[in-house]
């Protein structure tokens, strides 16, 4: 009997039980996390003279040693031993003798693996922002190559008005800069002390959790100790963003297949980042983006896994939250996995300007336009609307476009239309016309990079206040 729980118990684990409640298989994941909140629980239990400081430096020490031995590999973790958190402390034992018992005075499993969680995610937290921020610095550059490729734009997948290519991209940049936000909110919920709570109740040592939290980088202490062991919002809220994420990638990624698609010929993805067909010679595919849409599905599992687990559970730990750990490091490495990609496979595709050009010139995209014109000498919008409508269907009978239409044709129409409206027919024009805040005239798509690359900025700042080395 070798537990380190075993005192209670008469007979040995079934071996099936011990292979069903174990962690370790996937919580060793949070080793480093573990040794970094035990060595400041025990260096707080050395200040407030609750171990003497020779003990606490030996523990040290060997919590020292576990971790070169983990960094480098030479470490079995042992089913039997459960999660990471009781290998460690085998592994102490193993480096300094029955001294290591004494690291777990005052301290629960519950606080204790909470605080991995939270140093855990906290540090991911500031990694996928960094991700994001690397993503929008590649959408931004597009656009500025970019500043005056005209597309359609879409609603409906049928095509819309003209748009400035870079508008387009900008739009993303948008989604993900509230993704950034979202992230950096949720840092500060993820960014609390729950070491001190103890099994549920607090602990009967007189500890200092201001020190540990000062160590450990905390801003806050949960207030109370049975909401610090149960609390698994912090996980939720992570997964939430996560999906948005995404979500938001899913979006980017179908437009990337679509755009490179033949129909489409917009964009060419660099050859790096596509694949080929076993079978077919010619095909060059957009593996990549399919893959991040398709992974959006297990990230959206996850975050539903999660709310269904600390659904109807009572306070205050329960063996459930043990569930909480695959579906995040899943997670985790799913949207890293993404984030990485996307940003080069951004960086480095081909923009097709001529064919986006000819895309719009052989369109109705500009028919709001001429309304908007007729509108502008006194027709009411509905009118004008119904005007329109009306040159379209002659245009699409007679296999023309609104610029291919002599002026007496239009006058067929409308007594007002004079020579100038084959000027309003202009992509660039009909671009241009839309500068108000927000919309597609080269004007305010500049100033919305500029804002954009301004909060570039501010994300980097946070980044450097907010990782780990503050
Ligand atoms: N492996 C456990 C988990 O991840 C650690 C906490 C165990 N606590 C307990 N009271 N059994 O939830």
């Amino acid at each position: 009997m070798s537990k380190l729980w075993g005192g209670r118990f008469t007979k040995n684990t079934d071996q099936l039980v011990e292979e069903y409640t174990a962690s370790i298989l996937f919580d060793k994941e949070l080793y480093e996390e573990d040794i970094a909140g035990s060595i400041a629980h025990v260096t707080m239990l050395g200040k407030c003279g609750i171990l003497p400081q020779e003990d606490v430096d030996r523990i040290v020490d060997g919590l020292h040693s576990v971790l070169g031995r983990m960094r480098r590999g030479e470490v079995e973790f042992s089913i039997a031993d459960e999660d990471i958190h009781m290998n460690v402390e085998k592994l102490l034992i193993e480096e300094i003798g029955p001294v290591a018992g004494k690291l777990h005075t005052g301290r629960s499993r519950n606080d204790q693996v909470a605080t991995d969680m939270h140093l855990y995610l906290r540090k991911r937290t500031v990694e996928f922002v960094d991700l994001l921020l690397k993503l929008q610095e590649a959408l931004i550059g597009q656009a500025k190559d970019n500043l005056d490729t005209i597309v359609p734009g879409y609603t409906h997948l049928q095509r819309a008005q003209p748009i400035l290519f870079a508008h387009h991209l900008m739009a993303y940049v948008e989604m993900f800069q509230r993704d950034i936000e979202r992230l950096q909110d949720s840092w500060k919920r993820i960014n609390v002390l729950p070491l001190g709570a103890g099994a549920l109740a607090g602990t009967t040592f007189p500890i200092d959790r201001e020190f540990v939290a000062g160590q450990l980088g905390f801003d806050r202490i949960y207030e109370n100790s049975m909401d610090a062991v149960s609390d698994r919002d912090f996980i939720v809220e992570f997964l939430a963003c996560a999906a948005i994420i995404m979500m938001h990638l899913s979006r980017l990624c179908e437009e990337l297949v679509l755009w490179s698609s033949t129909e489409f010929s917009f964009i060419e993805l660099d050859d790096a980042f596509c694949t080929g067909s076993s079978i077919m010679p010619q095909k060059k595919n957009p593996d990549v983006a399919e893959l991040i849409r398709g992974k959006t599905g297990r990230v959206y599992g996850h975050l539903v896994g999660i709310l269904t687990v600390l659904k109807a559970l009572p306070l205050a730990y329960n063996k459930d939250m043990q569930e909480d750990k695959e579906g995040m490091f899943d997670t985790v490495a799913t949207l890293r996995g993404a984030l990485r990609l996307m940003a080069p496979m951004i960086a480095t595709m081909k923009v097709n300007r001529e064919r986006m050009r000819e895309a719009v010139s052989r369109d109705f995209s500009n028919a709001t336009d001429i309304a908007d014109y007729l509108v502008n000498k006194g027709v009411p919008f509905r009118q004008a609307h119904e005007i329109i409508g009306k040159l379209v269907l002659h245009c699409i009978r007679q296999g023309k476009y609104l610029p291919d239409l002599s002026i007496d044709e239009y006058k067929q129409f409308s007594k007002l239309f004079e020579a100038d409206v084959y000027d309003v027919l202009r992509p660039e024009r009909v671009v241009n016309a839309r500068d108000v805040y927000g919309g597609t005239a080269s004007r305010q798509v500049a100033g919305a990079i500029g804002r954009a690359e301004a909060r570039l900025a501010e994300t980097a700042e946070w980044i450097k206040t907010h990782g780990e080395k503050r």
